[in-house]
């Protein structure tokens, strides 16, 4: 089939060029006004007829909003007359038209209201007006045809982006950018790719009529003017929010219009990506990142790397909370997705339409107290969610062209998979080893075996059964599928935004409310411990720099007895709110103890430290000082999560123990 595409060197034309050169069944005629005058209506009629041309992509138009306000017979010409020659022309060789209109034929709609193609155009300026009669034209000459209207387009190919750009690179030391103004800035190429895949499979013949397309997702051109910054790495240019006022349009619309894209996806069954998503360098999902350990890891790489985009996909169970990414909830390459990742039809989706390139897989069921009481939702969701997320990965990365090339799995586990280690030395003997987060004042180890990455699994509890499970499935992963995958087991993370379930976080809490602080045992067994941020500051180098099919172990040489982390936490909690010493002791209430309580976990990392260089980068006197500040000065955050569920929780636990 020869196909004939107008206006060649525009955005569009550009991109379906590209498409073609990817390899196509078709032939395609690429114009530009030099070659083909769409304004001669004999000059067209003689090239579709003597191509035998079957399909016209009508790219062409007279695009400046602002300018047609003053040339608006040309754009009338050009938008509206050249449409009908081709519609025309085209009808005589029994062919389809396809032509790109544009939102502007709304205006008058209410502010971010989606707008449906069967709604009626309401253009506030020449622009929309000489489009709306091109579509009319096209109507009234009952040719074949599909519309397809489009937000603003920009690609490399754009003379409004290039010209963002090259004020970006250039020394100007700031610009104004109209803030309240919003729209979707969308990606040339992702409609090309539409169109082109449309074409190639046949999918225009029966489903003629208008579609709206435009990428997900709305933000105003401040925010994208700020993301293309951040790319282009220039932080010389103050990018100032202004007001549209100042700079008056002769073109006025409440708001760009917000196109209603059900039609188009419902019709070709398309996934449309988010404005963002061509803009970077790397899609990746995060689980669980609404948890404690989680929301640190999207913190960090939010921040760190602005080219990337980073989607967190989180069921919000009883220990997801979005408060703690309030500080970086609205920045633009950001997104949170509610979604359970034991749904595997959901998972193929977002892995889809986000064209993932990494998965750090944090979500899970993290509480031993708690699978003890309930072990099948712990198989659930850290076995079977595990699966469901490693197969849909499977699916999708093994449906393209690179196949696992680049692409990554990163599962996040445990320590406790390992079992316990015998507690040789209950004393204490000096660390053999240690790292900057190991206690200047309290330098033990309470024996002399450590977990190594070699170290057999044997898990005691139903949370480490679930999680050793899910290790083991994600490695066959690899071992089978060639999946890239990588694991990490670390130790007992503590610091901000721990739910008040866990040792450190129950604890502070407690001593501020009065409570009872229930030890289990003797408060004998002990556990190695890292502060939060060390533990994503590792996942962020192993993520980039870590060797496929390797475990690696991340701990701090930093071992306690449980009863003596207590006493550390007491200690400064008492001096913060300004009680006298041993003020809290008397809150110590020795329980019944866990069943099954693992007596030792001590991580050796020199793995991680040798190989990668990872030291972490606080020491536990200063950590442990953070975290009970964070959680003194943080109070309204505790009290929104330890209200009614979390108090019939407390109550099931800890009543009659
Ligand atoms: P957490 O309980 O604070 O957070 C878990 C998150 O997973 C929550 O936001 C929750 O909403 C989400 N989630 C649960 N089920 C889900 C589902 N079916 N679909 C989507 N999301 C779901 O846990 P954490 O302490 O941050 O631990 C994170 C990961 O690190 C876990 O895999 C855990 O096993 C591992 N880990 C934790 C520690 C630790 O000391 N906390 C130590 C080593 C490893
Ligand atoms: P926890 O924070 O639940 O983490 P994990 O079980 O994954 O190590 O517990 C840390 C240690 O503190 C563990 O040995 C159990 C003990 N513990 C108590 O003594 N009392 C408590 O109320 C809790 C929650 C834990």
């Amino acid at each position: 089939m020869k196909i004939l595409v107008t206006g060649a060197n525009g955005q569009l034309g550009n991109c379906l060029r590209n498409c073609s050169e990817r390899g196509s069944k078709d032939n395609y005629i690429f114009t530009d006004v030099a070659e083909l005058d769409i304004t001669n209506a004999e000059a067209v009629k003689r090239m579709v007829k003597d191509n035998d041309i079957e399909l016209i992509i009508n790219c062409a138009a007279y695009t400046n909003v602002d300018k047609a306000e003053d040339d608006a017979e040309f754009a009338e010409t050009l938008n509206s007359d050249a449409v009908r020659n081709l519609a025309e022309a085209i009808k005589d060789n029994d062919g389809t038209l396809i032509h790109i209109s544009t939102d502007y034929v709304f205006g008058k709609e209410p502010y971010n209201v989606p707008c449906r193609e069967d709604q009626k155009g309401t253009p506030t300026g020449v622009y929309g007006m000489t489009k709306l009669h091109g579509e009319q034209a096209i109507a009234a000459s009952g040719v074949k045809s599909l519309i397809f209207r489009t937000a603003w387009l920009y690609s490399e190919y754009g003379k409004n982006f290039v010209k963002t750009m090259l004020s970006l690179t250039s020394t100007k030391p700031t610009l104004k950018v109209v803030f309240d103004q919003t729209g979707t800035p969308t990606y040339a190429q992702d409609l090309a790719d539409t169109i082109f895949d449309i074409i190639e499979n046949r999918r225009y013949k029966d489903n003629e009529g208008i579609y709206h397309y435009s990428n997900e997702g709305v933000c105003s051109w401040y925010d994208f003017t700020k993301m293309i910054a951040e790319i282009a790495g220039n932080d010389t240019c103050d990018i100032q929010p202004c007001h549209s006022d100042e700079f008056p349009s002769k073109v006025t619309r409440p708001s760009y219009s917000v196109l209603d894209k059900t039609k188009i996806k419902e019709t070709f069954g398309i996934k449309v990506p988010y404005w963002t998503d061509s803009l970077k360098t790397c899609n990746i999902i995060i689980t669980g990142g609404a948890g404690f350990i989680g929301s640190h890891v999207v913190r960090l790489f939010v921040n760190k790397y602005p080219d990337y985009h980073i989607i967190n996909v989180d069921k919000l169970t009883y220990a997801g909370n979005l408060a703690n990414l309030a500080d970086i909830e609205n920045k633009p390459n950001y997104t949170f997705i509610k979604a359970d990742i034991c749904d595997f039809d959901r998972m193929l989706e977002l892995i889809r339409q986000h064209n993932i390139d990494g998965i750090i897989h944090l979500a899970a069921e993290s509480h031993v107290d708690r699978s003890i009481k309930d072990p099948f939702t712990f198989a659930k969701t850290n076995v079977m969610g595990t699966l469901s997320l490693l197969q849909a990965a499977k699916v999708h990365w093994e449906s393209l062209p690179e196949k696992y090339e680049g692409k990554k799995f990163y599962h996040i586990s445990t320590d406790e998979v390992y079992g316990a280690l015998e507690l040789t030395n209950p004393e204490g003997i000096e660390s053999p080893f240690t790292t900057t987060a190991s206690s200047k004042e309290h330098h033990h180890a309470y024996g002399s075996e450590f977990f190594l990455e070699t170290t057999k699994y044997n898990p005691h509890s139903p949370y480490s059964a679930s999680k050793a499970s899910s290790d083991h499935f994600v490695r066959a992963y690899h071992d089978t599928y060639g999946m890239p995958t990588i694991v990490t087991n670390c130790s007992n993370n503590y610091g901000p935004y721990q739910f008040p379930e866990k040792l450190i976080p129950l604890f502070i809490n407690n001593i501020r409310h009065r409570k009872p602080l229930p030890v289990y045992g003797k408060g004998e067994n002990v556990r190695d411990w890292l502060y939060v941020v060390d533990h994503a500051r590792a996942i962020d180098l192993i993520f980039h720099k870590g060797n496929v099919a390797e475990t690696y172990n991340i701990g701090g040489f930093n071992e306690w007895k449980n009863i003596d982390i207590i006493k550390v936490v007491i200690r400064t909690v008492d001096r913060l709110l300004g009680n006298p010493e041993g003020h809290s002791d008397e809150l110590i209430t020795y329980v019944t103890d866990r069943a099954g309580h693992d007596l030792r976990y001590a991580i050796d990392s020199r793995k991680l430290q040798k190989e990668l260089g990872w030291e972490p980068s606080l020491q536990f006197e200063e950590g442990i000082e953070k975290t009970v500040r964070w959680y003194l000065d943080n109070q309204a955050w505790m009290d929104n999560i330890t209200s009614g569920e979390y108090e019939r929780y407390y109550d099931d636990m800890y009543k009659n123990r």
